[in-house]
């Protein structure tokens, strides 16, 4: 390891798991690689530090905090995602300039900031201000991000906002896309979503560069687009959590201890593992569908239902005895797991999930097929890659998803069709593998980001 000669990088995520955990993944890499880092983060939604002792944190207390006019939290905006990443950035504006301008007053060189993509150019001015680079992270996938780079075009030609008569259309200037599956999301504030995703685009156009948590072999055409419409110097180096010099935190909870030992007593290949996230949520009736559907395909199953995961409940009141004893032999439900862990079980033998990036990622690199429910935003746009590009899962549309259809599908992903889906997982897994080697795609960019990082000190 090369020694950190007060190098600094300072880190702003989005609270989302989904968006913090790349982050702080991406931090390890490049601690590793001599930098130290300070990860500012917001109040709602901060990370444990004592789990990674190596990096500075820095909490960022918003301007009504602990008052009764305090709005953050998505529940209290209806679970209004668009809503409330409008209150994120608006309450967080002014405190991130603040705690910015504090850390880069404060002795080693900082060299640059990464913030997420989300917070858009908020986050730009802040930069400039102090006199240091901004890049980028990108949580999601590069084809998604060329579906955002599109929405003026994409709202100039109709295909949205997305009209119920054209769901099945294809999107003929953003194959293989249907309309269905531009990345959109249920909004009170559908001006706002224009607004956001608007100034994400320009806020990486006006960056330092954008690094990508994906890798060259998998997303090419989408990564040569972006290249030339960003114009800014582009880094897949993922998937960010196999990086041979990345950690992770060595504690495991009880709770992860017993799920291991359940996964242990199953038979290769047997079970299916099922989760929708840290974001989305589901009607009661398709929680019900999902729980009967998963009881009848006769496949043991683990199912992690997160506290807030089913609308107008606080966990598994809905599900009755009769079920709970009918399923005691088969299924667990848990509230959380160590998914890394789980994927990388050999008694996974597929993953049902609501196809955001990371668990996306995280299914490609251990060969695990997967069955795909989107839920919204990239969601969309990385099950219709899964499906027809990549070629390692079934669709299962939230739309049809009654109890029968998904039995039907989960027998055909585990049984019928299992084995051609199955070769393909095991030839993408590879394919990581040799991006991440030592001459491979993912460890030439983090050569090259270092370099590029290192060239804002002259
Ligand atoms: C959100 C968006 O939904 C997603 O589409 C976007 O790309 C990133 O932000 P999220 O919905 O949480 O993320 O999904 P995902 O990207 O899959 O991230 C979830 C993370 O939580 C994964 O790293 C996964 O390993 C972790 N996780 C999830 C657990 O560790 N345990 C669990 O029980 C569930």
């Amino acid at each position: 390891m090369e020694e950190r000669k007060g190098r600094r990088i300072i880190m702003f995520p989005l609270p989302f798991a989904g968006h913090i955990n790349p982050m702080i993944k991406l931090a390890g890499i490049f601690h590793h690689r001599g930098f130290s880092v300070t990860i500012l983060h917001t109040s709602f939604n901060s990370p444990d530090p004592s789990y990674y002792p190596q990096f500075t944190f820095r909490t960022i207390h918003h301007n009504n905090e602990g008052k009764e006019e305090d709005p953050l939290s998505p529940q209290d905006s209806g679970m209004d995602l668009v809503a409330f990443i409008r209150q994120l950035r608006q309450s967080y504006a002014e405190p991130f300039r603040e705690s910015l301008a504090a850390e880069v007053g404060g002795g080693d060189t900082v060299y640059c900031l990464v913030s997420d993509v989300v917070w858009g150019r908020n986050t730009e001015v802040a930069a400039e201000e102090v006199g240091i680079h901004r890049m980028v992270l990108s949580t999601s996938g590069a084809a998604s991000f060329c579906a955002y780079a599109a929405y003026p075009l994409l709202r100039d030609k109709g295909y949205i906002p997305i009209k119920d008569s054209r769901l099945d259309e294809l999107v003929t200037e953003l194959p293989p896309l249907k309309v269905k599956d531009l990345p959109v999301m249920e909004t009170n504030e559908p001006e706002e979503l224009f607004r956001v995703v608007n100034n994400m685009v320009k806020g990486a156009k006006s960056s330092s560069g954008v690094i990508w948590n994906t890798f060259e072999d998998f997303e090419r055409p989408s990564l040569m687009d972006l290249n030339s419409k960003l114009k800014v110097p582009i880094f897949p180096i993922g998937p960010f959590h196999k990086h041979s010099d990345n950690f992770s935190p060595s504690t495991k909870s009880t709770e992860d201890n017993v799920t291991t030992d359940w996964l242990n007593k199953k038979n290769p290949q047997s079970v299916v593992y099922v989760s929708f996230g840290s974001l989305a949520d589901i009607e009661e009736k398709e929680f019900l569908d999902i729980a009967w559907g998963l009881r009848n395909s006769e496949q043991p199953f683990l199912w992690v239902v997160r506290p807030g995961l089913v609308r107008g409940t606080e966990w598994l009141e809905s599900l009755s005895c009769e079920f709970m004893d009918n399923i005691s032999h088969k299924g667990k439900i848990v509230k959380w797991v160590n998914q890394l862990e789980v994927l990388a079980h050999p008694a996974v033998g597929a993953f049902w999930t609501h196809c955001g990036w990371n668990s996306t990622l995280e299914s490609i690199c251990e060969g695990v097929p997967m069955i795909c429910t989107p839920c919204f935003t990239d969601q969309h746009v990385n099950a219709r890659y899964i499906v027809d590009v990549w070629k390692v899962g079934m669709m299962l549309e939230r739309s049809k998803m009654d109890r029968k259809e998904i039995e039907k599908v989960i027998r055909s992903v585990m049984i019928e069709e299992g084995d051609g889906i199955r070769e393909m997982c095991l030839k993408w897994k590879e394919r990581a593998n040799v991006c991440l080697s030592k001459d491979g795609s993912s460890s030439t960019y983090l050569e090259k980001l270092v370099s590029h990082v290192l060239s804002f000190d002259s």
